[in-house]
């Protein structure tokens, strides 16, 4: 095309072709100007997020991540608004408590409706909530909850025995999943469907179990979600009752539980919410009623599946390990008979089960993502300006092998004497204004199951009963990690 008439003999096909690969030009010409382009990564993830949606149905985010990590370095672009970081330092400066880098929008979408202590991304409104759950939550205020966690953890074994007796296997994780479910159930709402009790799988559970999957949904498909309110898409539409279900439960069983505790005041069966119901006639700060309802749900979807996962896998590794069971057995026979939690706490091996399972199988191994404030932030020499996404996922910071050699065994001992760098690097409950609420129950229920299971079972293994393998545990996340098939066979002995 040397002149202007031959321009004009263009029919409109080609003409459409010029505009369109202009307008493609200019496109690629802005983003690979914007700093975010400069930080390394995959060239198509300056463009889009299309592959990683695609690897977040696949239920396979962390693994990615880390494989971009390893490929990449400790700070790598995973889609064109959104930065990973693998580095003690720079996970530290994102999750702190001084300097706020807020939750992103994405948690809102997780967790649709009203906010919650979880999914807020309002500083104030969070802080608030917080400073008013922390006391009833925290190590000291859980000591009167104690006996509610050790009877559900008594009934756990007195079932993980009953089924040895008719089946010749147990099935770990449907009792580690039923014991989490009533103790959070019962310190929540002040009753709890009573699963170990009735050892049958009601439609709460179930809806418990796809909850972690839908949210996932929701939040990689936010725009779906909108559109489902007017052509309804099955899945997507599924994930929405999930919750209303779950809500209509969480809204019934609170609303009784706050009317025994007018009724019958400071007698009622104490909750972790229940000092918050009465505080206005004594005088104190609360918060409404209606909000007290969305963080009791909170609880509820926060600390089962994540407190299963867990002790699942603590289970399974220690059995798999005949050293470390054999060590961990000869510590936990130096206990009284009648030991509690208290005594628990001084057992420095127990604590490195602990630590090394919440290590290796983090139950929310993906990143938490927040954002960059306004200012931008400098991460390991990259600067991501001002509203950008950023996360460290557990999955990578626990795996990196210059902070934990040989990162892939499972050895308790590596925490004998650890390093400042495995101490800023294990991220298991998150960090910073936002770490765990809940981290104070988890390892009490963890460290009372852990060491009720191994005193009455000391010799369990694995079992290759209905062709159960290592296959079985894979791990598969959407945004919470569950062995892939739910199930764990162990022999109980
Ligand atoms: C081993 C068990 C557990 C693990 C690994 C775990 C992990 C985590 C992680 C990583 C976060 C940070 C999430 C984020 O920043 O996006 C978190 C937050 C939270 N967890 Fe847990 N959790 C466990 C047990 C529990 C339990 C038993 C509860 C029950 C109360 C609970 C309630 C919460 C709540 C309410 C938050 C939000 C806190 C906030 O934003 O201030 N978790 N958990």
């Amino acid at each position: 095309m040397e002149s202007f008439n031959d321009f004009q003999s263009l029919g409109n096909y080609e003409l459409l072709a010029i505009g369109v690969g202009v307008i493609l030009l200019g496109y690629a010409f802005t983003v690979l100007r914007k700093p975010i382009s400069k930080v390394p990564g995959p060239s198509y993830t300056k463009f889009t997020d299309v592959y990683l949606k695609y690897i977040d149905m696949s239920g396979r985010r962390p693994e990615y991540v880390h494989a971009l990590h390893e490929k990449y370095g400790p700070v790598v672009r995973i889609s064109p608004g959104h930065v990973s970081v693998m580095d003690p330092a720079a996970t530290q400066q994102m999750y702190s408590v001084k300097k706020e880098f807020r939750k992103s929008t994405w948690y809102q979408d997780f967790v649709p409706g009203p906010s919650s202590v979880f999914s807020t991304v309002d500083v104030d409104y969070h802080r608030r909530h917080r400073r008013l759950l922390a006391s009833e939550i925290s190590e000291s205020g859980l000591v009167i909850h104690r006996p509610v966690v050790d009877s559900k953890v008594r009934l756990f074994t007195e079932r993980i025995a009953e089924e040895m007796e008719e089946r010749g296997v147990s099935d770990i994780y449907r009792w580690a999943l039923y014991m989490a479910t009533d103790v959070i159930g019962e310190l929540s709402f002040g009753s709890s469907f009573r699963m170990l009790e009735t050892k049958e799988e009601n439609q709460y559970i179930i809806d418990l179990k796809s909850v972690s999957f839908a949210g996932g949904l929701r939040a990689t498909f936010p725009t779906l979600m909108k559109v489902t309110k007017y052509i309804p898409i099955p899945v997507l539409s599924l994930g929405m009752a999930v919750r209303g279900r779950l809500f209509e439960y969480g809204a019934q069983s609170l609303e009784r539980h706050r009317k025994l505790v007018e009724e019958q005041g400071d007698d009622a069966k104490p909750t972790l919410l229940s000092k918050l119901y009465r505080a206005r006639e004594k005088g104190d700060e609360t918060l409404p009623f209606t909000e007290l309802r969305m963080d009791a749900m909170s609880y509820i979807t926060a600390g089962s599946d994540t407190t299963t996962n867990t002790l699942t896998y603590l289970i399974w590794r220690v059995c798999k390990n005949p050293d470390v069971k054999a060590k961990l057995v000869a510590e936990l026979q130096t206990l009284p008979a009648d030991f509690g939690d208290q005594d628990l706490k001084g057992l420095p091996y127990l604590d490195m089960v602990i630590q090394e399972t919440l290590r290796l199988h983090s139950a929310v191994p993906s990143g938490l993502p927040r954002v960059v404030p306004a200012e931008g932030a400098t991460l390991c020499g990259h600067f991501i300006p001002g509203g950008y996404t950023v996360s460290a996922q557990a999955y990578s910071m626990h795996k990196n092998p210059a902070v934990y050699p040989d990162p892939t065994k499972y050895d308790p001992s590596r925490w004998e004497k650890p390093t400042k760098a495995m101490k800023d690097s294990f991220v298991p409950f998150g960090g910073g204004s936002r770490i765990c609420i809940g981290l104070h129950l988890a390892k009490m229920e963890l460290r009372l199951a852990t060491a009720r299971f191994f005193t009455r079972f000391p010799n369990s293994t694995v079992s290759t009963l209905d062709g159960f393998t290592d296959k079985d545990m894979e791990p598969w996340s959407f945004f919470l990690m569950s062995p892939k098939n739910n199930r764990c066979l162990i022999n109980a002995h």
